[in-house]
């Protein structure tokens, strides 16, 4: 599939660009087009010395997410609507897959799960920014960055993922057990999508408390 990466130069943006590109064909979008090619070139060079799948490609975030299938916006919850509106403005959502891995968190010695009051997630305030016909899917958050940047690391972790579409949540489920040794799970519709979001605070704190390596999710 071609996949775009908004805001793909930044943390959980590497991870997923270095696994998705073995099977995909991966697009790292950022505000500027030259920092996007800047971090392509990155991460094939990374690609190259392993004897990896490249052939990542950047661009402008509006021409990633032009010339895609999937958009995954990789950018911070504040910027998350505004970045939306951009892509928008310049037309570049029109029936794409859109995927979410968005926390709305905020950090002070501990996380804080912070969705605005009225969505109650930081998915059901992106769903209402797209437009028709854009197939959203939450998704991802549990994954941390640093272990995804890592090829070494197999993961060994389960994803959960959250769409009103069933295709869309299909694909997304199939571009997670790309990422690893990953089970995807169906978490349900877009309204349930708040729960999922609600494990990252949870999962950093236990991570900062406990002295453990960035932890993900396993359920048994
Ligand atoms: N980090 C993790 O472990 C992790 C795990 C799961 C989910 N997530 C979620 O994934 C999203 C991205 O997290 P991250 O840690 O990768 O973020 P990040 O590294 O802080 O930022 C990602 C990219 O956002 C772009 N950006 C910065 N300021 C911006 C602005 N004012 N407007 C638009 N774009 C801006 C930058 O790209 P350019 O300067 O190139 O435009 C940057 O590289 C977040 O919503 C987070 O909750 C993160």
């Amino acid at each position: 599939m071609k996949i775009a990466i908004i805001g793909g130069t930044g943390d959980i943006g590497e991870g997923l660009a270095l696994r998705l590109a073995q099977q995909n064909d991966v697009i790292i979008g950022s505000r500027e087009a030259a920092k996007a090619q800047e971090a392509a070139d990155g991460y094939n060079k990374l690609l190259k010395e392993r004897g990896m799948r490249d052939g990542i490609r950047g661009m402008s975030n509006e021409e990633a997410a032009k010339n895609a299938e999937v958009v995954i916006l990789a950018v911070r919850y504040q910027f998350a609507v505004p970045t939306v509106q951009a892509l928008i403005n310049a037309g570049a959502l029109k029936d794409q897959i859109v995927i979410t891995p968005i926390v709305p968190m905020s950090k002070q010695k501990l996380c804080s799960f912070t969705p605005a009051a009225q969505y109650g997630s930081a998915t059901k305030e992106c769903s209402a920014a797209l437009p028709e016909g854009v197939r959203l899917v939450s998704t991802f958050q549990s994954l941390p960055a640093p272990r995804l940047a890592d090829l070494d690391d197999k993961l060994g972790f389960d994803v959960i993922v959250c769409a009103d579409d069933e295709e869309a949540k299909k694909t997304a489920m199939k571009l997670a057990e790309q990422l690893g040794d990953i089970r995807a799970l169906d978490g349900g519709t877009l309204a349930e999508a708040g729960l999922i979001e609600s494990l990252t605070p949870l999962l950093i704190n236990l991570a900062i408390k406990n002295k453990t390596k960035p932890l993900s999710i396993k359920f048994v």
